[in-house]
């Protein structure tokens, strides 16, 4: 997500936007930018890279204004450049925009304004059309120029704006993505979250979906989408900076494991036209290309992997192509069977794994046509890749991946959807029922979330165990290996995932009174092969907590405990199924008091071997 910060007031506005915009750096950005009112004339300063790097641009400018907006961009659309960053401004450079979120009818709004107002656009965001449909309707009213262009636009967004004939303005907008407003002194701000506004206020209005704000430095104006002036609390707030970076959860692991339902409405809601038809944007194969393909490699490492692992059962079912997944560091080395005929795709959260990069190249040289599903826009591997699929979970902050994991399972649905549509072996019946189901996935694990607490309590019981067996048929032992990985690398506890008809290969020997087994039972085809399972272990002396859908509640009968998952299709399962196992490992992790955010040994992005 981006960073937005605005000032109006006494005070020099350059210094406390750019103050601002540092206490959002934990985000993630690829570029910052500043715009003032210098004297009523818009400056405008932005630039790739970190916000030192504006700052030493901006460092010998005398820029004195007491209005400003600035920004820090998490590209969606556009790779990161000082062009593509904010604040985008209208032709003649008298509105400025900053923006956090995504228009989905950009393109056919940009086409628009160049047919019929000849706009020539510089950049290759979504943004900059907003900036441009302000500036055709502005006739001397911001605030009612604004209300007509976000009249015209779909999608998410906080903006703010500021106008070169209105020095003592901003306005702001909220739809979807967040904004806050801070009430000062002679003076007020905006910005879309807490931490860029406590080192000068700590009473705020919290913006509601399509509220439009005017702000001067003694005035703050709340309006509805009817542009009528409404009411609002002042909320207080209590957080010291460090809580409020987290918005108030103890650690940014599971304020995204909570960010995951927005996480996957954005991957898949922003790619479905309004025909219903799914636009797979940065995926450029040709039907002739995809029919081509006698072969998929999917590679990454560890739960980039384990997407892997489910994208190899669902785009083999859908796309009846047969379909090979490799840890990286194992598929550079063994001279795979790679040709022309090969469909390479790499998953990456950060885009900068060095295994993963070296294997996408190895592929590249023996001439596979490269894929690669990537949460950070511009990234090496989605530089280096023929075709990128983004997933918009967001900055990940936490070393533990978890909205990531689950946003790059739907980047695996919509692909084998769209390869089993272009080959031919997906009919439009189950083709529509799938992508029905894929939009239901966000609020059922939304469901699931408000399990936290009894999930917490379960923690309780089982944080001190020393030894955990994750267990799963089919879909449910990709997300055991994903669990198991989880619980390990935040909580230190020795665990291990294992395929559940494998136990009596050996395994089973391990396991003594009162060793925890997590058994996932999702799968209804294979519900009794796995309670046969169930009670192999308990005949040995097991604790098992079981993993179901709501509906199987027989599985009680053979475990201690049980959590549920609201009833979806097999095929769908995992996006859930991992969401329980994502907040057990948190709070067994918690309470046997590890660094979450930051275990120890492990970075965010291993890019050494
Ligand atoms: C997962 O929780 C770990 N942080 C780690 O396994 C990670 O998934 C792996 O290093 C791959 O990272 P990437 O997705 O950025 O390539």
């Amino acid at each position: 997500m981006c960073g937005i910060v605005g000032y109006v007031g006494e005070a020099n506005a350059k210094d406390i936007i750019i103050d601002g915009l540092k206490k959002l750096e934990y985000r993630g950005y690829d570029s910052s930018g500043i715009a003032l009112n210098v004297g009523g004339r818009l400056v405008v300063r932005k630039c790739k890279g970190r916000i030192a790097n504006l700052e030493n641009m901006i460092a010998e400018e005398e820029l004195s204004a007491t209005v400003g907006i600035g920004h820090t961009r998490w590209a969606t659309h556009g790779a990161p450049s000082d062009v593509n960053a904010h604040p985008h401004t209208n032709g003649d450079g008298s509105i400025a925009v900053i923006h956090n979120g995504i228009i989905e009818n950009f393109v056919e709004l940009k086409e628009w304004l160049a047919r019929d107002y000849g706009v020539q656009f510089r950049s290759e965001t979504d943004t900059e059309v907003i900036a441009h449909l302000i500036g055709i309707y502005y006739n001397g009213d911001l605030l009612d120029a604004v209300y007509k262009a976000i009249d015209k636009m779909r999608g998410a967004y906080a903006l703010g704006v500021i106008c070169a004939q209105e020095p003592d303005k901003i306005v702001a907008v909220r739809k979807e993505s967040p904004l806050v407003v801070g009430l000062g002194n002679n003076c007020n701000f905006i910005a879309s979250d807490i931490p860029a506004l406590l080192k000068h206020v700590r009473s705020l209005y919290l913006i509601e979906n399509n509220e439009v704000v005017l702000l001067t430095k003694d005035q703050v104006k709340l309006f509805d989408a009817n542009r009528k002036e409404i009411h609002r609390d002042v909320f207080h707030v209590t957080w010291d900076a460090d809580a409020a970076e987290k918005e108030g959860y103890d650690h940014f692991m599971i304020k995204e494991i909570h960010e995951q339902p927005k996480g996957l409405y954005e991957t898949l809601h922003r790619r479905i036209d309004e025909d219903g038809s799914v636009r797979l944007d940065g995926i450029n194969m040709s039907k002739d290309e995809i029919e081509k393909f006698s072969k998929v490699y999917i590679v990454a490492c560890g739960t980039a992997y384990h997407a892997g692992l489910v994208g190899k059962y669902i785009i083999e079912k859908l796309a009846k192509i047969p379909v090979e997944v490799d840890v990286a560091s194992e598929f550079r080395y063994r001279d795979p069977f790679v040709d022309d005929k090969t469909l390479f795709i790499a998953i990456s959260q950060s885009g900068e794994t060095l295994d993963t990069l070296a294997a996408l190249r190895e592929a590249k040289r023996k001439g596979a046509r490269v894929l690669s599903v990537v949460n950070v826009v511009g990234s090496s591997v989605a530089r280096e890749s023929d075709d990128v699929f983004y997933t918009w979970a967001g900055p990940e902050i936490a070393v533990a991946s978890t909205k990531a994991y689950t946003t790059q399972l739907m980047c695996m649905y919509l692909i084998a959807l769209y390869m089993g549509k272009e080959r031919g072996t997906l009919g439009s019946d189950a083709y529509n029922q799938y992508l029905n189901d894929l939009k239901e996935i966000p609020d059922l694990i939304q469901k699931i979330l408000d399990q936290e607490e009894a999930i917490y309590e379960i923690a309780k019981k089982l944080y001190k165990s020393q030894q955990v067996f994750f267990i799963g048929r089919g879909l449910d032992s990709s997300v055991a290996y994903e669990g198991s990985l989880k619980l390990k690398e935040i909580s230190y506890t020795n665990s291990f995932a294992i395929a559940a008809g494998e136990l009596k290969h050996g395994t089973i020997a391990l396991i003594e009174q009162d060793t925890l087994v997590i058994a996932l039972a999702t799968q209804d085809f294979l519900f009794e092969k796995m309670l046969s399972n169930i009670q192999e272990v308990k005949a040995r002396g097991a604790y098992v907590l079981g993993l179901a859908k709501e509906n199987n509640t027989t599985i009680e009968r053979q475990s201690d405990r049980v959590i549920y998952i609201p009833e979806c299709r097999d095929e769908l399962t995992p996006m859930l199924s991992v969401v329980p196992l994502q907040i057990l490992a948190y709070y067994i992790a918690k309470l046997r008091g590890c660094d979450i955010d930051k275990p120890k040994n492990l970075a965010k992005s291993v890019t050494v071997e």
